[in-house]
């Protein structure tokens, strides 16, 4: 019998999935059909994503599991009309490959002190040399697939490396902290702190004017995780006081980030508009019809969330 899925998601990411969806799908050999519409009765799988409009699950009486297009799961997790398994995208060549290049990236343009010589209208020939990355300790606060992918390129260029996640992680290279108790040893004296947690009520607000002061004087922090994951008062107050030399910030509690926002003027704050990574068509195409074809064939789902845990 042919399964259905359903593909909820705004408009315009129909036209870039379907033919990479199609493509995926065939290979798996099953019988399908897809569309952006179909009677809820009918569907054996949403590809998703938390912005559709599909926001009630209980018309959908045969659903066998929703597959998420992101990382982030925050806004679905919520939801009681969904009962059934729901998977998040871990998309090694497009979403992890983006976050480590833009990691990467700032995080060097931080340890090089390159805005220095990119801005200088003084034309100062200031010859201070930046340390070896084995001189500078960067912690990396989440280390899941995306964490553990940045911390694996940090730790190829010689940084001295800690990270920080729910249960004790052993990677190569890096000295790893878990739970509550670990999260003062991971960011006492770092000086570049890097933000790739999910948006649960226990991470919320990590970042704060407690956990700041444990950090090197004039430490940067970079967040491509989620916006509620810092106190913005804090943050605000941790950089004017110096205590913070910069904050590189591509998400915000309200998105776009209002034009009054605080952040966009602040000499010590760099924005980026949610462009840290995202998911790409081809590779998560692949993703998702290895899913499927995982529920068809019996066998266990990857990337399942954890429901209460919130991630
Ligand atoms: N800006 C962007 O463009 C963009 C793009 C994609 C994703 N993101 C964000 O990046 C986040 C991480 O993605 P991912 O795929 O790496 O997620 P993931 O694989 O689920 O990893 C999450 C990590 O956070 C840790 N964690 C969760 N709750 C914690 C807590 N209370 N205390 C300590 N550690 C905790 C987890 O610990 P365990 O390993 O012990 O479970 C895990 O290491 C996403 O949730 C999303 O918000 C942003």
């Amino acid at each position: 019998m042919s399964i259905n899925i359903l593909f909820a998601a705004q408009a315009d990411r129909w036209t870039q999935y379907e033919a990479h969806l199609r493509r995926a799908l065939d290979e798996t050999g099953l019988d399908y059909a897809i569309d952006t519409e179909m009677p809820p009765e009918e569907v054996d799988y949403i590809v998703y994503a938390p912005n559709s409009d599909v926001q009630d699950f209980r018309p959908y009486t045969r659903l066998k599991a929703v597959l998420n297009l992101w990382a982030g799961v925050e806004g679905i997790t919520g939801n009681e009309t969904l009962t059934v398994p729901l998977t998040r995208m871990v998309d090694k060549e497009g979403l992890t490959q983006g976050m480590v290049e833009w990691v990467t990236g700032h995080v060097l343009r931080h340890h090089l002190g390159m805005d220095a010589h990119i801005v200088n209208p003084d034309h100062a020939w200031d010859k201070t040399i930046p340390p070896l990355a084995s001189e500078r300790v960067v912690t990396i606060l989440g280390l899941g697939a995306l964490g553990s992918a940045v911390a694996g390129m940090l730790r190829h260029l010689g940084f001295t490396l800690r990270g920080w996640a729910r249960s004790q992680k052993a990677l190569d290279g890096v000295a790893c902290h878990a739970g509550e108790d670990g999260l003062d040893a991971a960011l006492s004296g770092a000086e570049i702190v890097v933000l790739l947690l999910p948006d649960t009520s226990d991470t919320r607000d990590v970042i704060n004017a407690r956990t700041l002061a444990l950090l090197a004087p004039g430490a940067v922090i970079v967040n491509p995780g989620r916006g509620p994951l810092i106190d913005e008062a804090d943050l605000i107050a941790a950089l004017d006081s110096g205590q913070l030399s910069h904050a590189t910030l591509d998400v915000f509690r309200t998105e776009p980030l209002p034009q009054d926002h605080p952040f966009w003027a602040h000499p010590k704050v760099t924005v980026t508009p949610h462009i840290a990574s995202e998911t790409r068509p081809p590779s998560a195409s692949r993703v998702i019809a290895e899913n499927i074809r995982r529920s068809e064939a019996g066998e266990p789902l990857l990337y399942v969330v954890d429901r209460d845990a919130g991630y």
